[in-house]
């Protein structure tokens, strides 16, 4: 019996520690990644960019100089964003884009700074804009070499531009597939999100902020106007599991489906262990909307309608980039069906429903959907 006893003890003893060590690695681990982190606190993108050019399969330096490049970009639109009600910049230029949408001059003038950066950066051959109906190749023997190719939403939000609301831009890059030396292609752009070598958003905010993945966790930085630069501000940004937002247009509740209604209305109902009711919070600006969800925990849907079945939103240079920045983050994007980053794009202006965000309020609302 006594020796029965002693087997177990040492048996149970040497099981503790075993696993006191994996947990004290673990521990160590995420501090190590924590402090590690905590050293970059503060630096400037391009530092940032440089020191974790390991980071990016096969560097080359290209991708870092690339990212610079948008972060250039993205200063000289915020500069004109700041200014906005200064100057004759403001309100619609007077013609539509390729999606029947009424442009407005800063989403022109965004379109063109952006193309103009990565046309002078050299590491990109051609772009994808919501702004332009068909892909733009930068034709030129330094192009036709780059590697990458964008996808970009210049300006998002711009109905609130002439209001004094958080606006943005989205982007999404990706090595091309076809023969460099030569133009950019159309299939160069449209490859599945999962294929994506960085995606990310800027946003002019009551500060601005640059966010981004490169597939190793998601990084934010914020402009310091007094020097121009963009620092590291918001670390290996982690989303919560569950929240207590949810963003949606619910002007247009009689379209949506019945499993959307039944979720608005359970985010509706009383319980404290979920916390709900839920806050309903829709800025009109998909960027800020996923940017606070990100930060404190939320959903944000934007589902098929009776008369739009694909949703509004696009898939390369909205929902893409946002998928790959949330999952990076730990949450969710899925179409309703299917995980954002698995479709395969048909077209360059496709759209889909998107319902993005904390992965337990998705996996909720894809058990609506599913018992519907
Ligand atoms: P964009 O300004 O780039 O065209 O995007 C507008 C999008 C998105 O930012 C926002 O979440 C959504 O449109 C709002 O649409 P509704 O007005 O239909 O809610
Ligand atoms: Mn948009
Ligand atoms: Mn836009």
């Amino acid at each position: 019996m006594l020796v029965n006893v002693l087997i177990f003890g040492r048996w149970f003893w040497s099981i503790c520690r075993k696993t006191s060590t994996i947990i004290a690695c673990y521990i160590n681990a995420k501090c190590l990644k924590n402090n590690a982190m905590k050293e970059y606190l503060g630096m400037t993108l391009n530092e940032f960019i440089i020191r974790r050019q390991s980071d990016f399969k096969y560097a080359t330096g290209e991708l870092s100089r690339l990212l610079s490049h948008i972060g250039v970009a993205a200063k000289i639109v915020n500069r004109e964003v700041n200014k906005a009600g200064l100057v004759d910049i403001l309100g619609e230029v007077g013609t539509v884009n390729t999606q029947g949408e009424a442009q407005q001059k800063l989403d022109v003038y965004a379109d063109s700074q952006f193309i103009h950066a990565l046309r002078a950066s050299g590491e990109v051959c051609g772009m994808a804009s919501e702004e332009d109906d068909n892909i733009v190749t930068f034709d030129n023997v330094l192009a036709n070499d780059g590697k990458y190719i964008v996808c970009i939403d210049p300006l998002d939000g711009s109905s609130n531009i002439d209001v004094n609301v958080s606006i943005g831009t989205i982007f999404s890059i990706y090595r091309r597939i076809s023969e460099r030396g030569h133009k950019a292609e159309e299939k160069d752009f449209l490859q599945e999100g999962l294929k994506q070598v960085a995606g990310g958003y800027v946003i002019y905010g009551s500060s601005t902020m640059l966010v981004y993945t490169t597939g190793r966790g998601v990084n934010g930085f914020t402009l310091d106007p007094s020097i121009g630069e963009f620092c590291l501000s918001h670390a290996d940004i982690r989303t919560p599991e569950s929240g207590a937002i949810y963003s949606i247009n619910e002007g247009y509740y009689l379209k949506f489906e019945d499993a959307i209604k039944k979720y608005i209305k359970y985010t509706q109902e009383v319980d404290k262990q979920t916390k709900r009711p839920y806050k309903a919070r829709y800025i009109g600006s998909l960027v800020a909307d996923f940017h606070r969800n990100l930060l404190k925990g939320g959903i944000y849907i934007y589902p098929a309608t009776a008369d739009a079945p694909n949703g509004k939103l696009r898939l390369l240079y909205e929902a893409n980039p946002l998928a790959f920045v949330v999952e990076q983050a730990g949450g969710m994007a899925i179409n309703g069906k299917d995980r954002i980053l698995d479709m395969k794009p048909q077209d360059l202006h496709q759209r889909t429903p998107l319902i993005i965000g904390s992965t337990n309020m998705v996996n909720k609302v894809m058990e609506f959907i599913e018992n519907k």
